[in-house]
């Protein structure tokens, strides 16, 4: 599967509302951590089970989330993979392509820097986690 690397601009950054609130200070560093991806469409891009150290935004494109029950689709300027890195688990199901897509890559370690200059950035990836997983509140 080719993936392309590209450069991360501050119009895709911009594109995403949990960013939203950020003045320009804050899209500059966020700009620092974060790296981009062209995933063609079909590809795989989160093996459930896998071992997780990064999470990914939609900057262009739909992915969708593969379910028990059925799939979900996301896209442009949501965000996919956070369960398994707040929680330091495995991940909970596999997410595909299914368009051209690009996505803006967060490591772990990176999100942990992030949230903890922008608190309420790392509150509203919390809340959509439990959302996702009907489990208890993430740490
Ligand atoms: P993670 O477990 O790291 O990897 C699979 C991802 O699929 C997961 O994080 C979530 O981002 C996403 N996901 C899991 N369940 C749902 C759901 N019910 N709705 C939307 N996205 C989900």
């Amino acid at each position: 599967i080719h993936r392309r690397e590209f450069v991360v601009t501050w119009t895709m950054v911009a594109s995403v509302p949990l960013f939203r609130g950020l003045d320009a200070a804050g899209i500059a560093e966020i700009m620092r951590y974060l790296r981009a991806q062209s995933i063609p469409r079909g590809a795989m891009i989160v093996r459930k089970g896998d071992p997780a150290h990064s999470m990914y935004f939609i900057a262009e494109g739909e992915v969708e989330v593969e379910l028990a029950r059925e799939n979900v689709t996301l896209g442009e300027g949501q965000f996919f993979g956070e369960i398994a890195v707040l929680r330091k688990t495995l991940r909970s199901a596999d997410v595909r392509a299914t368009a051209a897509t690009k996505l803006l890559i967060l490591d772990a370690y990176d999100l942990q820097t992030l949230t903890k200059r922008n608190p309420e950035i790392g509150d509203a990836i919390r809340e959509v986690a439990q959302s996702r997983s009907g489990l208890a509140p993430v740490e």
